[in-house]
């Protein structure tokens, strides 16, 4: 299997309650490696950039709002299959249809307030691990 490299993002919701360690232990004992991470407050501007790509949907602006609503923590999570591991480990977008046991189901508030995000394809994670890093601050 291939080893890959996918973003994730724990989202304001989850570092408000103080669940960063909980979160991280979920990715570590699941067979993902935290290879780089930064405790980030985004600006308005980050936000609408990094989710330009849902500029149209209906929720774009409370998304924004949310993810500028405090800090979070972005990360590159290493291993294999990592953008499939890591979004069967996040659950279903809505904690309402997360199966049991994963980080949404236990922890997500809402649609929106759903503590974590995670690129959906390889090509995605390339660009938002980009994003947000430098190489030389991804240590494998
Ligand atoms: S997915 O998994 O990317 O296909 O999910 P999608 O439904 O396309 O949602 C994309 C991101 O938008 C967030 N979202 C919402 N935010 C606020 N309000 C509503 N109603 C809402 N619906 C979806 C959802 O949490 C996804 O965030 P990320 O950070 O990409 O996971």
């Amino acid at each position: 299997m291939a080893v890959e490299r996918t973003l994730s993002i724990i989202k304001p919701d989850a570092t408000r309650r103080n669940l960063t360690g909980k979160i991280n232990a979920r990715f570590e004992e699941q067979g993902l490696r935290i290879v780089a991470q930064k405790r980030l407050q985004l600006s308005r501007a980050t936000a609408e950039k990094f989710y330009g790509v849902h500029a149209e949907r209906s929720f774009f602006g409370e998304l924004c709002d949310f993810m500028i609503s405090g800090p979070v923590v972005v990360q590159v999570l290493e291993g294999e299959n990592a953008v499939a591991r890591n979004r069967e480990i996040m659950g279903a977008t809505n904690p309402a249809n997360a199966a049991a046991g994963t980080i949404r189901k236990d922890f997500a508030e809402s649609i929106e307030a759903n503590s974590v995000h995670g690129s959906d394809s390889a090509e995605n994670a390339a660009t938002e691990i980009a994003f947000f890093f430098a190489q030389t601050e991804i240590v494998g």
